[in-house]
């Protein structure tokens, strides 16, 4: 008998050894049995730890049968991780296109899972019509936009990233604001700015404010960790609504990593009574050694670790994979690899190209197993 992906089920599933067991082995489950109901693998064991599991995926869930197998199977929520960003809704002035979140959205709800919007404001990728813009006439689009896109989808997403990584993440300024359009308009007032106006258009998706590198020791990631808090406080001191500070945990094995001080940043979170989510799960192994069983290794211990560490904190309530399978992964995408001299192809996720689960699932399982008992 062919085992199935994921082992545990239930319960009384078996053993962790089986279970490693499986690793490697022939799958029927991962790759497209559709009798499983929405979320009953890797989601049914999130479920259990009081946690929601999912995946950051666009586009390619719909072209691909297999790939939209593996996610129903394992998954309880879909973040589209282009289609609902601001160059993808207004990739011209005054042009909006919904139709390709709208089809990711309808997606999720037809099959039972929640939908993440990722994300309204992000200096990062602008779209070339907002460059040459005063910053009285980048307000005029910031309010337009708000107005347009939030009402759109409201009530149909679990939640918001309001704002995606407002601090800078380069070495020479760590911890300040990142540059773009939006701090042009508003200077830092454009976060208060895009969480009172969310809420009020709203009333029920959860608002994240979402960012990256606070997993890492290093100076980068220290700074904006300090920039992080200091943030929420001035935001919560004059009275926004905020609900979650979204942690991307694109896992950096090249970047220092201290359990203690991470630990105490979540805990710092937690009593400023803000839910947890990791946003962005992935493992950036280009700086991994070895053959793909080391490489594959390594990557799941670092997610067993983390994982370990930020499931004790109760504030934490989701973790998202970004890309559940190798295949789709944008740590493959060229624009990315052309950019490094790579020894080797990118594996940063759960599942590899032929949708069957690597260590890295079973340290995910295992982590949602071992959480909260
Ligand atoms: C990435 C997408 O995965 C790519 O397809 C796209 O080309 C660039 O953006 N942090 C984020 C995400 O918050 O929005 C980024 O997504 C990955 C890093």
């Amino acid at each position: 008998m062919k085992p199935k992906w994921p082992p545990h089920r239930d319960r009384d599933a078996p053993t962790r050894r089986a279970a490693l067991g499986l690793i490697g082995g022939a799958l029927s489950l991962a790759t497209g049995s559709s009798s499983a109901a929405p979320g009953s693998g890797l989601a049914a064991a999130a479920a259990r730890a009081g946690l929601v599991f999912g995946v950051a995926a666009d586009s390619e869930v719909l072209a691909d049968p297999a790939y939209r197998a593996l996610i129903l199977n394992n998954c309880r929520l879909l973040a589209p991780s282009n289609s609902l960003k601001f160059a993808a809704l207004q990739p011209e002035q005054g042009v909006f296109h919904f139709e390709q979140g709208d089809a990711l959205v309808g997606f999720a709800e037809r099959n039972g899972l929640l939908a993440r919007g990722h994300a309204l404001f992000w200096n990062d990728y602008p779209p070339a019509w907002l460059q040459n813009k005063s910053s009285a006439e980048l307000a005029t689009v910031f309010d337009a936009y708000l107005d347009r896109v939030v009402p759109h989808f409201a009530g149909r997403l679990h939640s918001w990233d309001v704002v995606n990584e407002p601090f800078w993440l380069g070495r020479d300024r760590p911890g300040t604001f990142r540059p773009g359009p939006w701090l042009r308009a508003f200077g830092e007032d454009y976060v208060e700015r895009a969480f009172r106006r969310t809420a009020a258009l709203d009333a029920q998706a959860k608002l994240v404010l979402n960012e990256a590198w606070t997993e890492c020791a290093s100076p980068v990631g220290l700074a904006v960790r300090a920039s992080l808090l200091a943030l929420v406080d001035r935001l919560q001191d004059r009275g926004v609504k905020i609900d979650a500070i979204g942690l991307q945990g694109h896992i950096m094995p090249s970047e220092p990593w201290d359990e203690e001080s991470f630990a105490e940043f979540l805990h710092a979170l937690s009593a400023r009574k803000l839910d947890i989510y990791l946003t962005e799960l992935d493992v950036v192994d280009d700086a991994l050694q070895g053959g793909v069983a080391e490489r594959d290794g390594a990557a799941a211990d670092l997610t067993r670790r983390l994982l370990k560490l930020a499931l004790d904190i109760p504030a934490v309530k989701m973790v998202v994979a970004w890309s559940l399978s190798d295949k789709y992964s944008w740590l493959r995408n060229p624009w990315f690899t052309s950019r490094k001299h790579l020894s080797h192809v990118a594996r940063p996720c759960p599942f590899d190209e032929n949708m069957q689960p690597k260590p890295m699932a079973e340290a995910i399982a295992g982590a949602f197993r071992g959480a909260r008992g």
